[in-house]
């Protein structure tokens, strides 16, 4: 049986060499939501908040993904800069369009995609007043050199919004799988949030940085039956399917259907959102 966790194994980067797979995950997740704030809109409340001077404030974004938290940090926050990071181009390219398409020609915030590891910020010590890091921090086998490297770069005072997931999310999923034999072992397979999740986050951050809000938030998901539950499934790493279904919806489908009823499927993940900041003489 396979233990490997694929959000931090040696191919975890090869699930953002292009923007399909985020895409099609994301979309079947929107499609099924039936509860939770959208968190791009958290993320900015919370930056509105813990900003003294926004329109005068450098925000990094942190993995930042296809630009959905820098989208609403750039329209609703407009910092005077923007720093937009990920470690893959396809995601960059992703989020300037986004992001770009959504900023007025005269817009306050000027916008900066790096290119970087989360290891080694290309950004001098205390450079940023803001720092997010959304759903990223489970792709490091360990979060606490990355929490540590996002200290560096605030400065005194300066907040970091750190969003993850619990780790039991899309619990019923694994369940679902095993039941219908594509994954034996489904419910035995290690959570992709493993290392950093809704119980950890605090423990992971509380050696760097000064905490101040948790908030946990469940957020629910009805997926319609078989055919919306496997688009879903064809892009999560999780499990260990047959080679001919491994990201093929009509496949995984059909497998499903053959063994059980096609019907609304439940499936929760609690976000939690934690909200931290340098210490003065950090
Ligand atoms: C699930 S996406 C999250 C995107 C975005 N923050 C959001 O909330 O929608 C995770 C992102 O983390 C990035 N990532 C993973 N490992 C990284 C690393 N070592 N350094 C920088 N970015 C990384 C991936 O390329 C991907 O774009």
């Amino acid at each position: 049986m396979t233990t490997g966790n694929a959000f931090t194994g040696p191919d975890a980067s090869s699930l953002y060499h292009d923007g399909s797979r985020l895409a099609a995950r994301t979309s079947a997740l929107h499609r099924a939501k039936t509860q939770g704030r959208p968190v791009a809109d958290v993320i900015a409340d919370l930056a509105a908040d813990h900003l003294t001077a926004p329109r005068q404030a450098v925000i990094a974004d942190i993995g930042c993904g296809r630009g959905t938290s820098g989208r609403v940090l750039a329209e609703a926050v407009q910092p005077r800069q923007l720093l937009a990071i990920d470690a893959s181009p396809a995601m960059l390219a992703a989020a300037r369009t986004r992001i770009s398409a959504a900023q007025p020609p005269d817009a306050h915030t000027a916008v900066t995609y790096l290119r970087a590891d989360f290891h080694h910020l290309p950004l001098l010590e205390a450079s940023c007043d803001l720092a997010v890091a959304a759903f990223c921090l489970y792709h490091a086998p360990d979060p606490r050199p990355v929490i540590a490297e996002i200290t560096r770069i605030l400065t005194p005072g300066g907040a970091a919004i750190l969003v993850t997931k619990s780790a039991d999310s899309y619990r019923s999923l694994d369940h679902l799988v095993a039941a219908a034999g594509l994954d034996p072992h489904a419910a035995q397979r290690p959570s992709l949030y493993e290392s950093a999740h809704g119980g950890n986050l605090a423990d992971l951050t509380a050696p760097f940085l000064r905490i101040g809000r948790i908030e946990h938030e469940e957020h629910r998901f009805v997926f319609a039956g078989l055919d919306h539950v496997a688009a879903y499934l064809a892009t999560t790493p999780k499990y260990t399917l047959p080679s001919a279904m491994a990201g093929d919806p009509d496949v995984i489908a059909a497998a499903l259907r053959a063994a059980v009823p096609d019907e609304p499927v439940l499936a929760t993940s609690t976000i939690t959102y934690l909200t931290a900041t340098r210490g003065d003489h950090a």
